[in-house]
């Protein structure tokens, strides 16, 4: 017998593949895998995976021993991903992505509740991103959690020479920021039940 739930964890390298195959697939302008390598290597970043984690019933008689010797363990299976940096006073979110056969299902949210927790765990009080000024889905979510728009960086993606807006959280220990966390935090438990915790 085996069970499913969803977690959010720190990414491992033997994530990198299938964080690559997300990444193609939901941004234009992927990163070269040795990017994701390196960066597991760096201590000022942190990238978290949402993953389908199978839990299997422990075999159990006479062969239990051996069947748990040649039964692998099942892997995760990656369905979001993120990460960010530390800065001196800030924390940078630099990748977000779905599945783009998974958007839809509070995974984004999931992540940014994450992210927000990331920031309070070091003691940072203000998160920054940079966004392409066409994308409007990711400018929504970042709108829903509290994010304006503090500036804009001309030409700042080589691909297509697109802007993208700078956004900024504000104090995250404002009493607003609290609150709305709060809310959203328990919206989402609403939503989604206890399918996964944030
Ligand atoms: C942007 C992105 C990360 C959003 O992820 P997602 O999992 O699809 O987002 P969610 O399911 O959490 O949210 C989807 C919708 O449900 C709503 N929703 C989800 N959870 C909610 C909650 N707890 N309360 C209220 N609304 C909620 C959102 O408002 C959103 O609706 P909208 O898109 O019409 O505004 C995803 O589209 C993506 O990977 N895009 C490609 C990569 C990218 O652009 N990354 C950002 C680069 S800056």
């Amino acid at each position: 017998m085996s069970s499913h739930h969803l977690l959010i964890r720190d990414m491992h390298r033997d994530d990198v593949p299938a964080v690559r195959r997300i990444e193609s697939e939901a941004y234009e302008d992927a990163w070269p895998s040795r990017v994701f390598e390196s960066e597991l290597e760096n201590a000022f970043a942190q990238y978290r995976v949402l993953a389908e984690h199978e839990e299997r019933d422990p075999p159990g008689g006479p062969m239990s021993a051996l069947a748990r010797r040649i039964m692998p363990e099942p892997r995760d299976r990656i369905l979001a991903f993120m990460g960010v940096w530390y800065m001196i006073d800030q924390l940078h979110l630099v990748t977000i992505a779905v599945d783009p056969r998974e958007q839809g299902r509070g995974f984004g949210h999931a992540l940014m509740l994450d992210c927000f927790a990331l920031a309070n765990a070091a003691e940072l009080n203000e998160i920054v991103l940079e966004v392409r000024v066409s994308n409007e889905r990711a400018q929504r979510l970042y709108d829903h959690f509290g994010f304006r728009r503090a500036g804009t960086l001309k030409d700042y993606y080589k691909d297509n020479h697109e802007d993208a807006y700078v956004m900024l959280s504000g104090p995250l220990n404002a009493p607003t920021a609290t609150e709305r966390l709060a809310r959203l935090r328990a919206e989402h438990v609403e939503r989604y039940g206890d399918a996964f915790e944030v």
